[in-house]
């Protein structure tokens, strides 16, 4: 799959995500479905959109035992999704269980990208409430290494990280991220932004897009805005 722009679709149900994708006529833009929505609508929901066309990003970040994850990942293989995701910190032996239960009897499985410290998480939580002591940015790059060696397909990062990974992980390896924001837009809770047209020149294979598109005026202008910038 090349460069792509994947529209968050934080909705709680599945009324409001119709509603919005009906602007879009006949584009069929790649989605990534949530906690939020899964857990309110649960599988159908993805059905639904794979049926309307859409391929899907499933974030439900995993992090369980190995077998447990691997029988989950199973379930989610039947659902046809495109892309799902788990934590590194579950360690290599979860991230490998994982890949098997991925995996279809025909060979063929979903990407696997795998969530390395939440952005959410600053240096000093890691330090004083993880006990990690590493420098933020050693532990993104040593976590997306030990993804990358048992198998996993790429990360979900900054945009402002995508250059490190690709450096240490190769530019196989997939960066997916959000943090994306027009450059006459404001920031909301994320911190560190950049825009599509900057996302594209750092490396990023994919960005994931939520309030800048699903909360604007026009959202197909802006997914259109989005798309001009990162993929042509
Ligand atoms: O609205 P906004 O563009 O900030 O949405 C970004 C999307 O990406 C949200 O669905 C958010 O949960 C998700 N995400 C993120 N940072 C991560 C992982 C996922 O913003 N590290």
């Amino acid at each position: 799959m090349g460069k792509d722009v994947i529209i968050a679709c934080d909705f709680s149900g599945k009324q409001q995500v119709l509603e919005f994708l009906d602007k879009f006529g006949d584009i069929k833009p790649f989605l990534k479905i949530g906690m939020e929505l899964y857990y309110a609508e649960g599988p159908s929901i993805v059905k639904e959109l794979k049926e309307r066309g859409h391929k899907i990003f499933l974030d439900l970040k995993l992090h369980d035992i190995p077998n447990t994850v691997k029988k989950t990942m199973s379930v989610l293989s039947h659902l046809d999704v495109d892309i799902c995701n788990l934590h590194a910190s579950g360690a290599s032996a979860m991230m490998k269980a994982a890949l098997e239960g991925l995996t279809r009897p025909d060979g063929t499985r979903p990407l696997l990208i795998a969530v390395t410290q939440l952005t959410s998480t600053s240096e000093e939580v890691m330090k004083e409430e993880l006990l990690i002591n590493a420098p933020l940015d050693e532990v993104v790059a040593s976590y997306a290494l030990n993804a990358k060696n048992s198998g996993v397909d790429g990360v979900v990062c900054s945009p402002l990280e995508a250059g490190k990974i690709h450096d240490v992980c190769g530019k196989e390896f997939l960066t997916v991220t959000p943090g994306v924001r027009f450059d006459d837009a404001t920031k909301g809770d994320q911190s560190r932004i950049a825009t599509p047209a900057r996302a594209k020149e750092l490396g990023s294979d994919y960005i994931v897009v939520g309030r800048p598109i699903n909360a604007a005026e026009d959202p197909v202008a802006a997914y259109k805005r989005c798309v001009a910038e990162f993929v042509d």
